[in-house]
């Protein structure tokens, strides 16, 4: 046996055991001849003692330890002296005075410390996962995945789902993103694409009759990162058959309330379900952080009444203005502050920020005079004004007015602390329309081109696509998307105008999704379901934002791997067998030379 107990386990109970260890060596400190060292496993940490009046031997051979080398000791559990107990470590009672080590790796000087609150660059961390994964902090992280992989599981598994695979080297599966492509060797020219998602195969699934189906499944994205965005990344991904909205809602809550049990968290408040539309209107978003409110009110029917000129011309030219109640901020906020908020505007992309503050029943900025007192009357009653508050406002078109007030309301909720760090509330966001115009005035579809089209508004189809509403659904937990989903078209002839309407031609449909189409001409059932991000519900639970942490091996913002310096460059023999060959000599052309 190598070990005995593990470095957090041994309490005052052991006192007089005979013990053996393995771990890293976190620290060596040499107290008057008499060596100390912090051995570390994954578990926590034991104090190690080498004392030459014990064992000469081992005392010698611990004048040799170095951070990171890997030993085993032997030795006999026994109490702390007086004033030496550390009462923060499980193990800080005891201590092992040493009768035998084995050091069973060296390690070079590591780059940078086995502790929680380093500095070090990102880059240097990642080229050493390694040894950043043995910081606690990441072990945690790792623990947390799969507290949410395995909770999901054992719900899922309860719930007459079936874990199923589906192939990873397919047929493209659009979400928005380039796919990763993976040329065939067998089919010069021709490739596979990584999924983006399992869709259409949870989709083919449900047309197979299998009812309800998971995955967690792998996805692969080329598409630029973000703080919650990499290239590859895993989804519970899942789909139902012979269901409608409200049961995959019922479903959703109760996999999440298991997930956040598992994690030792739980989701607070009502889950409320709310519309696209209120969403935007509320929020200007449609990932609102609901852990605190400073909604959103448009008082532009007011304020157009006004003299000041940055609010009407806004409102002239088809823009709106929005504003935000911080209730009691009007004492906190000095001017200095406010200035500070105005630049934070105008680097978020705003043209300004107008402010009022309400004191003791009196509207209090430069641009006040501007209003006449029914106007102020009015916004008070709008803003619902009490003694102490701050009302900021932005004028613009409705998408930056959203866009920026979105961003002003995140962050005066950090820094006026509005929410604590370990509270989750989520939402159930609906009713998104199906489709979305581009800037360049194309219609594409709003999410995927398979959710279905509320029945209500299928005669909208035709007439005015841009109306109609999906039974599409996103869920949101403190400001992140985590799931979204919908229910599927499973009507062959509502899924081929969908694509016509996104300006697909019959044959790009017939190359693109013509299996998909066939096997709905064969009796498939009505189905839906939705994909959850793992790493997104990781960064959630463990607070980070950075979607990096969470993630054993991570890609850094040029998508490499700093540690294996993936991707590499593609030999020339594997060119040539792919077909790929810069000077065109094809598999097939070789052959033909001899
Ligand atoms: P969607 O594209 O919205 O939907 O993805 C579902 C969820 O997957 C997570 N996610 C990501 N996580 C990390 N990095 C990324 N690049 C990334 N992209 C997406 C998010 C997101 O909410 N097939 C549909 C789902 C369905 O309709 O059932 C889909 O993939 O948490
Ligand atoms: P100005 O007339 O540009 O000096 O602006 C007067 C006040 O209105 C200043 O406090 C500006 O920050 C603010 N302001 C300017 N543009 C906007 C806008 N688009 N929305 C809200 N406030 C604005």
């Amino acid at each position: 046996m190598m070990r005995t107990h593990t470095n957090n386990e041994l309490k005052k109970d052991n006192i007089k055991e005979e013990v053996k260890l393995c771990g890293w060596v976190q620290s060596r400190r040499d107290h008057g001849g008499v060596i100390f060292i912090d051995l570390r496993d994954k578990y926590g940490l034991t104090q190690i003692v080498f004392d030459p009046r014990h064992n000469k031997n081992t005392h010698a051979a611990a004048e040799k330890l170095r951070r990171e080398w890997v030993v085993s000791v032997s030795g006999k559990v026994r109490d702390r002296k007086e004033g030496m107990v550390n009462p923060k470590l499980i193990t800080g009672e005891i201590e092992i005075i040493v009768d035998d080590i084995e050091i069973l790796n060296e390690s070079l000087t590591p780059p940078f410390e086995v502790e929680n609150n380093i500095e070090t660059n990102e880059d240097i961390r990642h080229e050493y996962r390694y040894i950043d994964l043995r910081r606690p902090i990441n072990q945690e992280r790792l623990l947390v995945r799969h507290k949410i992989l395995t909770s999901a599981r054992a719900f899922l598994n309860k719930n007459n789902f079936l874990e199923i695979e589906t192939p990873c080297l397919i047929k493209s599966t659009p979400e928005g993103a380039k796919d990763y492509i993976v040329p065939s060797s067998t089919h010069n020219g021709y490739a596979y694409s990584l999924p983006q998602s399992p869709q259409l195969y949870k989709q083919l699934l449900m047309a197979g009759g299998c009812d309800r189906y998971y995955q967690m499944a792998r996805c692969f994205r080329d598409e630029d990162n973000r703080a919650d965005r990499q290239p590859e990344f895993t989804q519970i991904d899942l789909e139902m058959s012979f269901v409608d909205q409200s049961d995959i809602i019922e479903l959703g809550n109760n996999l999440y309330k298991e997930i956040f049990k598992a994690c030792g968290k739980k989701l607070s408040g009502k889950i409320e379900i709310v519309s696209y539309s209120e969403c935007m209107n509320k929020w200007g978003t449609d990932k609102p952080d609901m852990r605190f409110g400073l909604e959103f009110i448009d008082v532009s029917d007011i304020v157009n009444k006004s003299d000041f000129s940055v609010f009407n011309d806004a409102i002239n030219n088809d823009g709106v203005v929005k504003c935000i109640n911080v209730k009691g901020a009007a004492q906190q906020m000095s001017r200095k502050e406010i200035d500070k908020l105005i630049e934070f505007v105008i680097s978020a992309g705003g043209k300004g920020l107008a402010w009022m503050k309400y004191i003791e029943g009196e509207f209090q900025s430069s641009v006040v005079k501007f209003f006449n007192e029914d106007v102020l009357n009015e916004l008070k009653k709008s803003v619902d004004a009490s003694n102490g508050d701050l009302i900021l406002f932005i004028a613009d078109k409705l998408k930056r007015t959203n866009n920026v007030l979105d961003q002003l309301r995140c962050k005066l909720g950090k820094d006026l602390k509005l929410y604590s760090d370990d509270e989750y509330r989520a939402l159930w966001v609906v009713d998104y329309p199906l489709f979305e115009m581009t800037d360049e005035g194309k219609i594409e579809a709003c999410h995927h081109p398979f959710s279905m089209p509320k029945a209500e508004d299928l005669k909208l189809l035709d007439k005015d696509p841009l109306k109609v509403t999906a039974t599409l659904y996103d869920f949101v937990i403190n400001g992140y998307e985590v799931h979204s989903g919908s229910i599927r078209i499973h009507d062959p002839k509502i899924q081929k105008k969908v694509f016509d309407i996104i300006g697909m031609s019959k044959e790009e449909v017939e190359n693109k999704f013509g299996f998909l189409l066939k096997a709905f001409s064969y009796g498939a059932p009505p189905h839906g379901g939705f994909a959850a991000g793992v790493e997104r519900l990781v960064m959630i639970i463990c607070g980070s934002d950075n979607i990096k942490d969470v993630i054993a091996f991570p890609k850094n913002k040029n998508k490499e791997n700093p540690m294996d310096h993936s991707p590499s460059l593609i030999e020339k023999a594997a060119l040539v067998d792919l077909g790929l060959d810069l000077n065109n000599q094809t598999k097939a052309q070789l052959k033909k030379k001899g």
